[in-house]
């Protein structure tokens, strides 16, 4: 959930839910800068319509007397905005997307301000189009009695509107399909206890919550039966998303299970191999703490990526808002 009111941004402070629901009021580059680092704002769909607010309140605040000092105001923006995450390619693609269209605009500063606001407005617009879309063909891969296990949070949270692998689910729930949701607590920062937790329960989406390492547990004892999860990056070789997503591709693979990734064309980037992708190094408190409260060893060494590499040979198929990618159609990601 994201939206843009009179030169602020609203969208909810992730990192608070499910106790609280807290309004965050962005105003400037930095605030949202800030929020995406801490994870506030979350998920590459939303990361990519959050990014094209952020650019949207740089015209709009901006003092620039010309339109080569908006630019320049714009390109700044662009760059602080980037240097928060590296991994989910939407907040890359929406921030070169608003500025391929306005370098070289002719027009005055007002209109370039106000093709900004339109062109980031656009792109939240069609993220909330494309969720929907990605729910209906994706539900076409769900029938009654089945029991989904997802990873992480690609719902509503993480997008415009609706999500995405949690939109295939919830598409699949109003056609009156009975189905039921396993959702993983995806350890460090409990994105699945959180957030899907609370998101499928508040929608009346039937939801057991189990730890990470009970996915091999559940898959040998047959209570799933289908597997969907989002993506930050698809590319040629690979889908990139968070981390514990490979394993539960590994298991799926084991048990014969079909693994669904479901994501819209703005999350593919088929001009890299996963080696290119910078996958995000995040701080080792996370790892070492829940909450505030230590819980290792004190001064342990910490790994803490918070994304993996799912190659394509254990992916059954993506599904986005033009239609469902097979095996037979990732040979075609590399042309
Ligand atoms: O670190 P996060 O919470 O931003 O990671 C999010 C994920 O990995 C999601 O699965 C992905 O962005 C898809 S959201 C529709």
């Amino acid at each position: 959930m994201i939206e843009w009111r009179d030169g602020t941004v609203i969208t909810i402070d992730q990192t608070k839910l499910p106790h609280e629901t807290v309004i965050l009021e962005i105003k400037n580059v930095d605030e949202m800068a800030e929020a995406i680092k801490n994870l506030r704002i979350r998920g590459a769909p939303l990361l990519g319509a959050a990014a094209a607010f952020g650019l949207a309140l740089a015209a709009f605040y901006s003092k620039a007397k010309s339109n080569e000092q908006l630019l320049a105001d714009l390109e700044k923006a662009a760059k602080i905005i980037k240097s928060t995450r590296p991994t989910a390619v939407n907040l890359f693609w929406a921030l070169d997307r608003i500025l391929t269209k306005v370098r070289g605009f002719s027009g005055t500063d007002h209109e370039l301000k106000t093709l900004v606001l339109q062109e980031a407005q656009r792109i939240a617009d069609e993220d909330a189009e494309a969720n929907r879309a990605i729910g209906k063909n994706g539900a076409e891969l769900i029938n009654s009695g089945d029991v989904i296990l997802t990873h992480c949070n690609a719902g509503e949270l993480a997008t415009v509107e609706y999500g995405t692998a949690l939109g295939v689910i919830r598409a699949a729930w109003s056609q009156g399909k009975k189905i039921r949701v396993i959702a993983t607590e995806t350890r460090p920062l409990l994105q699945g206890a959180r957030l899907t937790a609370y998101e499928l329960k508040r929608d009346g989406i039937p939801v057991t919550l189990i730890t990470d390492n009970m996915v091999g547990y559940v898959m040998y004892r047959r209570i799933v039966n289908k597997v969907i999860v989002g993506a930050d990056r698809i590319v040629q070789d690979a889908v990139i998303n968070k981390i514990g997503t490979f394993t539960v591709a590994v298991l799926a693979h084991e048990h014969g299970l079909p693994f669904y990734v479901a994501a819209p064309k703005s999350t593919f980037d088929l001009t890299r191999k996963a080696e290119e992708v910078i996958i995000e190094e995040r701080n080792p408190d996370e790892v070492t703490h829940f909450s505030a409260q230590l819980v290792a060893a004190k001064g342990v060494e910490v790994l803490n990526p918070a994304f993996d590499i799912t190659p394509l040979k254990y992916v059954t198929a993506i599904i986005a808002e033009d239609g469902i990618y097979y095996q037979r159609d990732f040979a075609k990601f590399e042309e």
